[in-house]
């Protein structure tokens, strides 16, 4: 899987967006007058403007101008205009191109025109694409009609397929701002690219040399891609050197228990520059009580993204009311709330010890804010939680600000304090926004999947509020991840309207598909990601992979092209894969009842896998004076979910073997595949009276599946760490113990370094680590973001690493010291 097979077109919807399935112009009208004018082009001037046509006769021309054409046209002379039906076109004007029988008319710009030796006449068209071109398609109505995207692909057409002028004007592609557009039939401030789907600023456009009379350039790019914000046209310059600045902050949405914001501010620390989580938002409280564990840095908000998009919207208009908006603040400490509370407790003695004796309440402090129904009493709206003169905390209310109409002083204190410290992100604020919406609606198992109206589906609604508070708060880079799902459901519907969505808003954009082996874990996990990018900014890449992982052919035949791998031509050098033996054999044994949640390890680790996932969080790269580090190693949440005792004895009897599942279990045979009860055995029973073999593992999956109570092997790479740990339908015993794999184990298996502590109940942990995003794939994306932040990367869609997961956690002093040491925990 390191690498990929060249790219082949096997399935309509990637065809159309092939440049070498474009289908080409239809010859146009019957008998127009289409011929060349003046005279032609000087040989010399010619053959070596465009030597490939004046190559021998015979021999394939080799095309480096983006067509994939192996065979090339010969001209025998070229020229600089023509005269199509009483219109003169020039070299470098737009026109429209005659397409088939019903279609709209392509775009093109006329590069080339020349004249065949059989005397026929040519001209070479540089397409542009209209959005539902693209990968965009049926979500084209998200983007400006007079919108397209400019492209490599060029190819030859006969100059009776010219239709008629059209006139394009290149224009700076301005965020935020309403895009002052010159008068024009079209207008472009992108080009797209296939490979990964690309939509970007436009980087060296060749200097128009010839005359130009139907197209205007109102802008220029400047050399490294970036565009700034204003119109480029009195000399723009790149702004995405912003790396000077000191910390770029990170909002994590559907954070879960922060696995990607993790791995993201890793990487970007590995490439130099600092990225802190400064905002997280999910709606699971055991998940934000993780991520606020491990990051106290951040401001975890437990709610639904919807309300906190409500909020946020809110908030401004708070800043606004009291002036704020654009007075002094500060990037430091961000925990309002507690500081809040602390204070308010503070007071609260004093209050204590001089009761009030009047029957009114009063407001003392405001302690927070959201947005939503606190109470329950089904209106949502604004609230703020109030701490009464006189009362503790036990006595602290939610109230919708309507009620505080009297308190306006505490209002204003909360909101200046709050404004003060970056509470919440105002527009702007954010330099990042992460998360992966939940597309609950396209998953495979669901099977009241709206296929035909995907985003009226509320499951799938997540995705329109993400890219809302996107448009909202407008930060520098995106990075959305989700299930290879919603490029498969509904002909890709929703990952179409996540690109659609970020191009209207004017975000560069680039969608790749990950699979965590290759980052250096022993399971497969393919997952889609999808990069923005202001134009101020530079589009990040894509992470090579860094290992041999063994494909699992999971990968859909549609969008086959963005999967992050090496072509099969390419020279790499790919660690060996890392199999499950090498991530958790160290780790101690342990019984199907284990109930601590800490240990120590007394083991020693084997491999670097497990030297470095072991690492504390003082000797990691990113390491903040904030974070609390053990003093000494401890192995947290090595507890496995425990079986009930039929499920146990069910487990003990699976043998210890590679492939070993319910299929060894005496009085089941297996004939091609497929699972029937043996007539010459009698069912075996348990202590309880149950069966040993339960019918539900031989009617799953029609008797086909070898999954239920399947035992991993120590050379086996999982396919995908799930959110669940119930052995009935799914591989996940411990190859050596009778207990399904642990939580810790899981965590590793997700890259989660042994330090990162979870929290909740022991599903809600199983849930939290099956939810993430690999670690090693974050923080590889990390890397990618780090380097396009401070301008060096260059504009191609993938780039290599030069580090191997998990050593790259490691901060450079500690990189030596962690020896092969014997277990330090004791
Ligand atoms: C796939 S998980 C995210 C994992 C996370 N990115 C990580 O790497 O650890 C999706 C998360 O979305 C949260 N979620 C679901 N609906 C939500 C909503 N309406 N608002 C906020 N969070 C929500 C779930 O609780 C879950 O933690």
């Amino acid at each position: 899987m390191g690498k990929r097979a060249q790219q082949s077109p096997q399935n309509d919807d990637v065809v159309s967006l092939l440049p070498s399935q474009r289908k080409k112009a239809k010859h146009s009208r019957v008998n127009p007058v289409a011929c060349f004018v003046g005279k032609p082009i000087p040989n010399a001037e010619a053959q070596s403007k465009w030597p490939r046509r004046y190559s021998k006769k015979g021999e394939k021309g080799s095309s480096n101008d983006g067509s994939n054409e192996s065979d090339c046209l010969q001209a025998k002379c070229h020229y600089r205009e023509a005269n199509v039906d009483g219109v003169i076109y020039k070299l470098n004007d737009n026109a429209y191109v005659k397409a088939e029988d019903g279609k709209p008319d392509y775009i093109a710009r006329i590069v080339e025109m020349f004249e065949t030796p059989d005397k026929e006449h040519y001209f070479t068209a540089q397409w542009f694409y209209r959005a539902e071109d693209t990968v965009i398609k049926d979500h084209g109505n998200l983007v400006d009609k007079k919108r397209v995207f400019i492209s490599d692909v060029k190819d030859e057409n006969p100059l009776d397929c010219i239709v008629s002028k059209v006139k394009i004007v290149q224009i700076a592609p301005n965020v935020g701002t309403k895009k002052k557009i010159p008068s024009c039939d079209l207008y472009y401030d992108m080009k797209y690219t296939v490979p990964y789907l690309t939509f970007s600023n436009i980087v060296n456009e060749p200097a128009r040399i010839e005359s130009d009379s139907t197209s205007t350039i109102s802008s220029e790019s400047g050399s490294n891609g970036c565009v700034a914000d204003s119109n480029v046209a009195n000399g723009g310059k790149c702004q995405h050197n912003s790396s000077d600045k000191s910390e770029w902050t990170l909002l994590d949405l559907y954070s879960g228990c922060g696995a990607m914001s993790t791995g993201l501010c890793f990487g970007a620390s590995i490439s130099g520059m600092k990225l802190v989580t400064r905002w997280a938002v999910d709606i699971n409280s055991h998940a934000c009580e993780s991520l606020k564990l491990n990051h106290p840095e951040t401001q975890v908000r437990n709610e639904p993204a919807e309300d906190f998009l409500s909020l946020l919207k809110a908030w401004v208009k708070l800043c606004e009311e009291f002036s704020l908006i654009g007075s002094e603040r500060s990037d430091s400490d961000l925990d309002v709330d507690e500081e809040a509370d602390d204070e308010a407790s503070d007071v609260k003695n004093e209050a204590t010890d001089n009761p009030s004796d009047s029957e009114e309440f009063e407001v003392e402090k405001l302690l927070s804010v959201c947005y939503g129904d606190p109470n329950g009493v089904k209106k949502s709206g604004l609230h703020f939680k109030v701490r009464w003169r006189g009362y503790d905390s036990s006595e602290d209310t939610w109230e919708p600000i309507d009620g505080l109409s009297d308190c306006k002083e505490a209002l204003k204190d909360f909101v200046t304090r709050g404004y003060k410290k970056k509470l919440l992100p105002l527009p702007g604020d954010a330099d990042f926004i992460c998360g992966g919406p939940p597309c609950q609606g396209v998953s495979g198992f669901n099977r009241f999947r709206n296929k035909n109206a995907p985003l009226e589906d509320v499951k799938n609604k997540q995705l329109i509020v993400y890219m809302d508070i996107i448009d909202f708060l407008k930060p520098k880079y995106v990075l959305m991840e989700n299930v290879v799902d919603i490029l498969k459901f509904a002909g890709g519907f929703l990952g179409r309207y996540a690109i659609g969505r970020l191009v209207a808003m004017n975000y560069q954009a680039r969608m790749g598909m990950m699979a965590a082996g290759s980052y250096g874990l022993p399971q497969f996990r393919m997952r889609v990601f999808l990069w923005g990018a202001l134009p101020t900014q530079k589009l990040p890449a894509y992470p090579l992979p860094t290992h041999e992982v063994v494909s699992r052919g999971v990968i859909p035949t549609e969008f086959e092209e963005i999967t992050v791998a090496y072509a099969t031509n390419e020279k790499c050098q790919l660690a060996d894969a890392i199999f499950l033996k090498d991530a958790i054999a160290d780790l101690p044994s342990i019984a199907n009842d284990e109930s601590q949640d800490e240990m120590s390890y007394g083991t020693t680790p084997r491999t670097d896998f497990q030297k470095y996932i072991r690492l504390k969080r003082s000797e990691m790269v990113n390491y903040m004076a904030t974070s609390k580090s053990a003093p000494r190693r401890v192995l947290y949440d090595h507890r496995p979910l425990q079986l009930n005792k039929d499920d146990y004895e069910r487990v003990c009897q699976i043998p210890k073997k590679k492939g070993a599942n319910f299929r060894d279990l005496p009085g089941v045979l297996v004939k091609d595949n497929k699972v029937e009860w043996d007539p010459s055995v009698e069912r075996l029973l348990l202590q309880s009276g149950k069966p040993l073999v339960p019918d539900y593992a031989m009617s799953f999956v029609r008797g086909t599946s070898s999954k239920p109570f399947g035992r991993l092997w120590w050379d086996e790479i999982v396919s995908t760490v799930v959110t669940r740990a119930e052995p009935h339908n799914q591989a996940l015993l411990h190859p050596a113990q009778d207990r399904v794999l642990s939580i810790r184990e899981n965590a590793r298996l997700q890259g989660f370094p042994d330090c990162y502590k979870l929290c909740g109940p022991i599903k809600e942990r199983y849930m939290q680590v099956g939810n993430a995003v690999a670690v090693p794939v974050a923080l590889a994306l990390g890397y990618t973001f780090g380097l396009a932040c401070q301008g060096l990367s260059d504009d191609k869609p993938l780039t290599t690493v030069p580090f191997k997961y998990p050593k790259c956690l490691a901060s450079s002093s500690s990189v030596d010291t962690v020896k092969d040491e014997k277990d330090d925990s004791s």
